[in-house]
């Protein structure tokens, strides 16, 4: 069995849990940074080590990002500082002559357009076309941070490996983590407040999707697959779209969301309506017309050409069947 180099885990949650669970099932030794001392005790009842801290303890983090030969983070997207802290580490570990490997995610949202719900002919992106991500505007979501992380895989240039996953809106649910995954969680809270499901406008706007396990086994599929690639071979391109090859309107995913807690009797009716801006208040404030109104279209090209696939249940099914929970 080959013997695997260290890994910090940053940010366990939802979407980190799935893979540290693949990480240790694989015998990697990993030290995960978590901030609740209850969830350090479920961390190395499972195996890993831990290192209780916050985003705001940046020496903290780069002195234990320049401890790992990876760094994997999966705690926010937007939290820049904490990324320039990890950054710095790598930073000390090429100084030092040391190889790194950092896994970034950010979220396939940074591909979002101004539909507010009126059209579905969004741009579909594909990670084997960089240029075309590189495009993407610096005020879109996530993006000052991933051009962050791409102006320092290029100082890197063939010292470190650099990687951003992309993943589309994450479902499914885990019984062994108990965790939900955020914007469907936003959208059924709403639901249960309210009594009915709600879109953008028109909720013509399409958005792919991937299940939380089938995203676990992406990361590892990249990770393994930049632990092989030559030095500098992701520099121009540290893209990965994690996507399970279905599409959905957001008026679809607010009909099925309806349907579903109509038929476990937690609203009265299977209603899906248009919000009204008044609603918008108990969604996302200002930001649910340019994020829930969105298209967020994209393709993982290059999982697949790993010989990653999708095999978990699609995102109906998952709510069908893990909708008690
Ligand atoms: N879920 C999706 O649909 C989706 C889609 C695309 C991209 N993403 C991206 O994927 C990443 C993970 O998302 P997720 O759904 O797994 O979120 P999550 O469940 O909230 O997980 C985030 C993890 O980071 C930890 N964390 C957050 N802030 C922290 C802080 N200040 N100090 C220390 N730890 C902190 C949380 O700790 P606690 O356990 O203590 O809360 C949690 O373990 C995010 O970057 C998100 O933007 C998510």
């Amino acid at each position: 069995m080959a013997v695997h180099e260290s890994v910090l885990f940053i940010g366990a949650g939802y979407v980190g849990q799935n893979i540290l669970d693949e990480l240790l099932a694989a015998k990697y030794p990993v030290t995960t940074f978590v901030r609740r001392p209850e969830q350090a005790a479920i961390f190395e009842s499972s195996g890993a080590q831990t290192v209780l801290g916050s985003l705001s303890d940046l020496e903290l983090i780069t002195a234990q990002v320049a401890q790992h030969e990876i760094t994997i983070n999966t705690a926010s997207a937007d939290d820049l500082p904490s990324v320039e802290a990890i950054l710095a580490g790598v930073r000390q570990r090429v100084k030092a002559g040391l190889p790194s490997i950092y896994l970034h995610t950010s979220g396939a949202g940074a591909v979002h357009d101004d539909s507010m719900g009126a059209h579905n002919d969004g741009k579909i992106y594909r990670d084997d076309t960089p240029t075309d991500i590189e495009a993407i505007p610096s005020t879109n979501l996530h993006r000052n941070v991933d051009i962050a992380i791409v102006e320092a895989a290029h100082e890197f240039g063939d010292t470190a490996k650099i990687v951003i996953m992309l993943p589309a809106l994450v479902y499914g649910y885990n019984p062994a983590h108990k965790r939900h995954t955020q914007i469907i969680s936003l959208l059924v809270r709403f639901a249960l407040k309210r009594g009915f499901a709600g879109y953008v406008g028109e909720g013509r706007n399409l958005w792919a999707a991937v299940h939380v396990k089938d995203l676990a086994r992406a990361f590892m599929t990249v990770l393994e697959h930049t632990e092989k690639a030559p030095p500098g071979a992701l520099v121009e391109n540290p893209y990965f779209f994690a996507e399970g090859g279905t599409e959905s309107s957001m008026k679809e995913v607010a009909e099925h969301l309806a349907q579903t807690l109509h038929d476990i009797g937690r609203i009265p009716g299977a209603k899906a309506q248009s919000w009204s801006e008044s609603d918008y208040a108990e969604v996302l404030g200002p930001m649910t017309a340019p994020i829930l109104g969105c298209n967020a279209r994209c393709q993982a090209i290059r999982l697949r050409e790993l010989g990653w696939k999708p095999t978990e249940k699609d995102m109906w099914t998952s709510w069908k069947e893990d909708s008690a929970s």
